[in-house]
């Protein structure tokens, strides 16, 4: 990764510590405060030291610790708002870092500081007058740092996103074959060298709320958040812009977004013309390991999921794990679900790495993430390679946790990837209740999805009234005479499929 050392500098409330220790979990660096560095070296508290030894000292202090950080790696800075008006401090902090300036208006830094003033010295009497007084002295040397970044109405998530997106993280994977898809932290901000001719962009509101400044120049269609995008109404604004925009059968239609943005996209870019080319940027964790790639898309109708659709692949899959910074925690875990349905079927070292990093991978640790999206594509797309259209049955193992996850996700209006992960759990009991599956393998994988936060509302889906159950798998799943292909997870790496009667299934513990 280059550079190793991140150094954030600004005025006081902009951020500089929230931001500083939501990078140093994302990336496993130190993070260091050099005002914290100056009490504990002085053994007093900043407002001690101005009020006993006096603003000058402090600076001698504060130029001390500073010269100390200067070949340090793997670390991130926040200096005292004040450090960087000595020009030593200055060109210390920027040999080998990217140094940032975090900025924010005088009204938000005023509305923001007015909570603490008292810890900070220069602003404790006329905190307002002191804040405007101060950032219009400081500006001018601030303005010097090479990069700038907005706080302002900005959550710490999206300051610490744009960060990373300065930083070059020098990985990239690649899998290919049936499918060509790149994994590469950052690739968003350069969409431009994927894609030649005319094309559209497809991109889901709030997606596009995070990233607009890298797409402003595009020809852009907005859609809903959410499934509600995946019907024939948003389906025919798509056309209309498509036709509007005179893209060709050599045009190209883009998507960025989670699972339902590429669901709509890739029917529309495969019936549009009788197909286009179909790119397809991923930015949830779901959509990254799963359901941006493998070809499958689909709209919905009425109130039936997933109803109409066809087979296409798409041209490109680019997937930034450097996008999932920005997505919420619990659309962010769900696609834990199904990455670790992954590393049952196909990976079993996986299930190792998973349980040794997950607080890291929590914290959405990126060179981690990139590794554990790799291997989980890989997983998907060997199986996919071989049953391409769900003809030979292969490709039902990637059923596993699904046949009661559909039903879990309708009846209890959760997430895809909670309804999965306590699918997951229900086919582990069926296993064991037929003697097929360990019972210790069985608690390993229940205690992961654990760790993930997955299983909130397995109580819940236990005491269903099984005859709701039933009907809902009934509806779902293709029957044949009376039983259904269920996925059973035997031991790390080894999956079968049983065929079993409803009455197999939905039992009673
Ligand atoms: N085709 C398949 O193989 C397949 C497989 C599984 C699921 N699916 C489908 O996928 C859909 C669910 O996908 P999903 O979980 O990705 O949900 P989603 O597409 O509905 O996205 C969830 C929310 O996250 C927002 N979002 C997306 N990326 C973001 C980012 N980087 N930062 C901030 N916000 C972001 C979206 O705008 C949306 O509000 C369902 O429609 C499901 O049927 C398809």
């Amino acid at each position: 990764m280059n550079p190793r050392k991140i150094v954030l500098t600004g005025m006081m409330c902009s951020g500089k510590t929230t931001v500083g220790k939501l990078l140093s979990r994302i990336l496993g660096w130190e993070f260091v405060d050099t005002d914290s560095l100056i009490e504990k070296k002085v053994g007093k508290t900043i407002p001690q030291i101005f009020e006993l030894h006096g603003e000058k000292s402090f600076r001698e202090y504060e130029r001390e610790v500073i010269s100390m950080l200067e070949n340090l790696e793997n670390v991130i800075i926040a200096t005292g708002g004040g450090a960087i008006l000595d020009d030593r401090n200055f060109d210390s902090l920027k040999k080998n870092s990217l140094m940032i300036y975090l900025h924010a208006t005088g009204d938000e830094l005023v509305k923001r500081c007015m909570k603490y003033p008292h810890s900070r010295p220069l602003i404790r009497e006329n905190t307002e007058g002191n804040i405007w007084k101060i950032l219009k002295e400081r500006e001018p040397v601030y303005s010097k740092v090479p990069v700038k970044i907005e706080t302002t109405e900005r959550k710490p998530e999206i300051v610490a996103q744009r960060i990373l997106y300065h930083l070059n993280f020098e990985t990239q994977e690649r899998v290919d074959g049936i499918e060509d898809i790149l994994i590469e932290p950052g690739a968003i901000k350069r969409m431009d060298e994927f894609i030649q001719g005319r094309n559209i962009y497809v991109i889901q509101r709030k997606v596009w709320r995070v990233f607009r400044d890298f797409f402003e120049s595009k020809n852009i269609v907005l859609i809903p958040d959410g499934d509600v995008a995946k019907g024939l109404g948003v389906a025919r604004k798509i056309y209309k812009s498509l036709m509007d925009a005179g893209i060709d059968r050599d045009g190209t239609l883009v998507s960025i977004g989670g699972g339902a943005a590429s669901d709509l996209s890739g029917f529309i870019a495969s019936t549009y013309k009788r197909g286009i080319k179909f790119i397809n940027v991923p930015t949830t964790l779901l959509s990254q390991v799963d359901a941006g790639i493998g070809g499958k898309n689909a709209l919905n109708f009425g109130r039936i999921k997933n109803v109409i659709g066809t087979f296409y692949h798409p041209f490109k899959i680019i997937i930034d794990p450097l996008a999932l910074i920005s997505l919420n925690s619990r659309a962010y875990r769900q696609g834990f679900a199904e990455i670790i349905k992954s590393a049952i079927i196909g990976d079993p070292d996986l299930i190792d790495f998973m349980e040794e990093h997950s607080d890291e991978l929590l914290n959405r640790n990126i060179p981690l993430l990139s590794k554990v999206i790799y291997r989980t594509v890989r997983v998907k797309m060997d199986i996919v390679r071989e049953d391409f259209e769900e003809k030979s049955g292969v490709r039902k193992l990637l059923n596993l946790g699904h046949t009661f996850g559909h039903a879990y996700e309708v009846i209890l209006e959760i997430y895809h990837g909670e309804a999965v992960a306590i699918g997951l759990v229900k086919s582990l009991e069926i296993g064991v209740k037929f003697g097929m599956t360990d019972e210790n393998f069985s608690k390993r994988i229940v205690r992961l999805l654990d760790k993930f936060g997955l299983l909130k509302k397995l109580l819940e889906a236990e005491n269903l009234d099984a005859e709701r159950l039933m009907e809902k798998i009934t509806h779902d799943k293709k029957m044949k005479s009376g039983k259904v292909d269920f996925v059973i997870p035997v031991s790390p790496g080894e999956v079968v499929i049983k065929s079993l009667s409803l009455d197999e299934l939905v039992f009673k513990r």
